[in-house]
C-alpha cells in the first residue's frame, strides 16, 4: 500500500528514486512522484497520475532532475481519488517541506482544521498534507527540523511510513514510523530509505529495520537514529542475500508467471532444511513441546490467500492434533473477542509481514497472553519481529499483486509445523509421519512435472475465458483450495467468481447454476472423490459447464461423465492441494491473458495492505 524510498548520496537523485520506484510500483500505482533538492536548494517536485512510466516520460527518466537528495513514492489511494495533486510528495505551503508517506493519518481532519484556522491554505484531499503543512507549522516555530518532526509525531494519530525532505537541510533528509514498513540501507557514500528491499537491492544489502516510534536522520555517510524519547538507537545491521534476478522478471512476460515457475525451487527451499533423514527439525523454534501440550486450542488468523492457506490448515492441524482449529480472517478476529488465553497457540500467516489487520490481529491475541508463531515471508518485517517465533518461507521476493509461491511455501510450512507437531503430541502414527514426510518431499518434483506441460491451460483458458460468472466446488480440502483457485481468477481477471463447499450448494447457490455456467469441480481430495463426482453430475444437471480438477487415480472416472479434466499427480491426500493448486494459477493466469488484464497490477489492488 504505497511505495516510499529516499536517497541521498554523490549520484544525481532523480533516476535512483525513480528506479527505486519501479521496484515498488507493485505496493500501489495509480500515481507516483519525486521531490528532489537542486544544488541552489531549491525544492524540484513532479508527480503524476498513472502508473510511473508516465512519470518517467514527464521528467526524461530524471536525468535533467539535478539534486544528490530526494524523497519518491508510489501511490495506491486512500484519501482522495487518484490524481495529479492528491500524488505525493505533498509539500507545505511555503515550499519548505516535501513529505511522502505510507500508512493513514487519522486525526488529519482535526488537525487540518486547525492548521486551516491559522491561515494555511491545502492544496489536496489527501491526510499526509498535513504532515507536510503541520511540519512547516512547527519549523517555522523552532527552526529545527527534527524537533519539528518529533512534534508533528506527538500530534498525528495512525500508521505512517514518512521520509521528509526540508530545502533548509539540504543534506539529509528525515524519516519515521509507526505501524509501516521502513528500511535503511547503508551504501559507500550514501544511504537509502524504502518499504521494501527490493528498492535497495541494486545498491547496498546492508540495511537496518525502523522499528515504531524512531526517528532516523539520513545523510550521505551514515544514518542516525533516536527513539520515541529522543535517545539514540544503535541499529541492529542485516545483510538481504537475494540476488537483484530475483526482483526482475528474467525472461518472463510477468513476475506472476515467473514466481509460479519458482514454486518447486521455492518449496526446496522452504522444506528440505528442516527434515533430516526423514524427520522434521524446527531448529529455529523456540516453543517447547512442554508449551505445546499444553495447548488447548489453536488460532489461524491471516487475510487473503494467506487465510486459505489457513483454511487447508484448520482440516490437517485439527486431523493431526486433534485439538480445536479456528481459522479467523485477521480482520474479524480483532472485534469478535475471540476465546484466547495462555492455552492459546495462534499462528500467523502473511506473506509481507506487514498487512495491517494480520498485525492488528497479532496484537491482540499477545495481549490476552496467546503464543505466538508466525510464517512469514519478508525476512525482517514487522510481523516477524513481533511473534514469539517466526518461521520463514524462502518463497524469495514475491512481485506480482497475486501471491503464488508465497502461498504455496506458506502451505508446506504449515503442513511441516502440523506434522512435527503431532509426532510430539503422539497424535499421528509412526506410519503416517513416514509417509507424510515423504510425500512432502517429492511435492516440488511433481509439480515440476505439472509445469511442464501448460498447454492443456493454456487451451482451455482461451476456451473459457469469456464466462463472466464462474463457480469453484469442492469438499473438504478441495473447498478450501477452491476458495483460492476462485480469489486468483477474480482478481486478476475481474471475472465474477465464488468458491462453495459442494454440499452448500443445495442450500440456495445452486439456483444461479444455468446452461452454461462456468463449475472448476475439484475432485482431489481422495476420500471424499465419490461425493465429487456426485456433485458434478448434480450441476451438470443444470447445464453448467464443467472443468474438473483431479489426481492420477481418479482421472478415468471423471472422464466418463465430463470432457474437461486436468489432472495432477497423486499425493498422500493431506498434500494435495499443494499440487491442485498449480494449474488453479496457470488458469487463472492463463483466463486473465486472454482477457488483456494487467495481470501484475491489477486494478484496485496493492501488494502490501498497510490500513485497515
Ligand atoms: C491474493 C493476495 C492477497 C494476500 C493478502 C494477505 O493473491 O496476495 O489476498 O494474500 O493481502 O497478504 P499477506 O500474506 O502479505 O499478509
Amino acid at each position: 500500500m504505497c511505495g516510499i524510498v529516499g536517497y541521498v548520496g554523490a549520484e544525481q537523485a532523480a533516476p535512483i528514486l525513480l528506479d527505486g520506484l519501479a521496484r515498488l510500483e507493485y505496493r500501489g500505482y495509480d500515481s507516483a512522484g519525486i521531490a528532489v533538492v537542486s544544488p541552489e536548494h531549491v525544492l524540484q517536485v513532479k508527480k503524476s497520475k498513472g502508473r510511473l512510466q508516465v512519470l518517467r516520460d514527464l521528467v526524461e527518466g530524471g536525468k535533467p532532475i539535478e539534486g544528490h537528495l530526494g524523497i519518491g513514492h508510489t501511490r495506491w489511494a486512500t484519501h482522495g481519488e487518484p490524481n495529479d495533486v492528491n500524488s505525493h510528495p505533498h509539500v507545505s505551503q511555503n515550499g519548505r517541506v516535501a513529505v511522502v508517506h505510507n500508512g493513514i493519518i487519522e486525526n488529519y481532519l482535526e488537525i487540518k482544521e486547525f492548521l486551516q484556522a491559522q491561515g494555511v491554505h491545502f492544496r489536496s484531499e489527501t491526510d499526509t498534507e498535513v504532515v507536510a503543512q503541520l511540519l512547516e507549522y512547527y519549523f517555522n516555530d523552532c527552526s529545527d527540523i527534527l524537533d519539528a518532526m518529533y512534534r508533528l509525531l506527538d500530534r498525528i494519530e495512525g500508521a505512517y511510513a514518512l521520509g521528509v525532505i526540508c530545502t533548509d537541510e539540504p543534506d539529509r533528509f528525515i524519516a519515521a514510523r509507526k505501524d509501516a514498513p521502513l528500511l535503511l540501507g547503508y551504501g559507500e557514500g550514501c544511504s537509502f530509505i524504502a518499504s521494501d528491499v527490493t528498492a535497495l537491492i541494486a545498491h547496498t544489502r546492508d540495511v537496518a529495520y525502523l522499528d515504531d516510534g524512531e526517528v532516523a536522520i539520513v545523510t550521505k555517510d551514515g544514518i542516525t537514529v533516536t527513539d520515541a524519547l529522543r535517545q539514540p538507537v544503535e541499529k541492529e545491521r542485516h545483510f538481504i542475500d537475494w540476488d537483484v534476478s530475483a526482483a526482475e522478471k528474467g525472461g518472463y512476460p510477468h513476475f506472476m508467471l515467473k514466481e509460479i515457475f519458482e514454486q518447486p525451487e521455492a518449496l526446496r527451499k522452504t522444506i528440505f532444511p528442516r527434515v533430516h533423514a526423514g524427520r522434521i527439525a524446527f531448529e529455529e523454534l523456540k516453543f517447547s513441546p512442554d508449551a505445546l501440550r499444553r495447548v488447548r486450542r489453536i488460532y489461524i488468523v491471516a487475510c487473503g490467500s494467506s487465510y486459505h492457506v489457513g483454511m487447508i490448515g484448520k482440516y490437517n492441524l485439527e486431523r493431526l492434533l486433534r485439538i480445536p482449529v479456528e481459522t479467523v480472517l485477521a480482520s474479524e478476529f480483532r472485534y469478535c473477542d475471540p476465546l484466547v488465553d495462555e492455552t492459546t497457540l495462534v499462528l500467523v500467516i502473511s506473506q509481507s509481514g506487514e498487512t495491517l489487520d494480520t498485525m492488528a490481529a497479532l496484537r491482540e491475541a499477545k495481549a490476552r497472553g496467546a503464543y505466538i508463531i508466525s510464517i512469514v515471508n519478508v525476512v525482517g518485517s514487522s510481523i516477524a519481529r513481533e511473534s514469539d517465533d517466526v518461521l520463514y518461507t524462502w518463497a524469495g521476493p514475491e512481485i506480482a499483486v497475486a501471491t503464488t509461491k508465497a502461498y504455496s511455501t506458506q502451505l508446506a510450512l504449515l503442513n511441516l509445523l502440523g506434522l512435527y507437531f503431532a509426532d510430539e503430541l503422539g497424535t499421528v502414527t509412526q506410519t503416517e509421519y513416514d509417509a507424510i514426510v515423504e510425500q512432502l518431499l517429492t511435492v516440488p518434483g511433481k509439480m515440476e512435472t505439472i509445469l511442464a506441460d501448460t498447454e492443456p491451460l493454456q487451451c482451455l483458458a482461451a476456451h473459457y475465458f469469456n464466462h463472466d460468472s464462474v463457480f469453484f466446488i469442492g469438499r473438504n480440502l478441495d473447498y478450501a483450495l477452491g476458495l483460492e483457485g476462485s480469489l486468483k481468477l477474480k482478481e486478476i481477471s475481474y471475472i465474477h467468481s465464488e468458491a462453495y463447499a459442494s454440499g452448500e450448494l443445495k442450500h440456495g447457490t445452486i439456483s444461479l447454476i444455468v446452461p452454461g455456467t462456468l463449475v472448476v469441480a475439484l475432485g482431489l481430495y481422495g476420500p471424499l472423490f465419490d461425493k465429487a463426482m456426485s456433485n458434478v453430475i448434480e450441476v451438470q444437471a443444470r447445464g453448467a459447464d464443467i472443468l474438473a480438477l483431479t489426481t492420477e487415480r481418479h482421472a478415468a472416472e471423471m472422464r466418463k461423465v465430463t470432457e474437461h479434466v486436468l489432472v495432477v499427480p497423486d499425493t498422500h491426500a493431506l498434500l494435495q492441494p499443494s499440487l491442485g493448486v498449480v494449474p488453479l494459477q496457470l488458469f487463472a493466469y492463463y483466463v486473465a491473458l486472454q482477457r488483456g488484464c494487467d495481470i501484475d497490477k491489477p486494478r484496485n489492488l496493492a501488494k502490501s495492505v498497510t490500513v485497515e
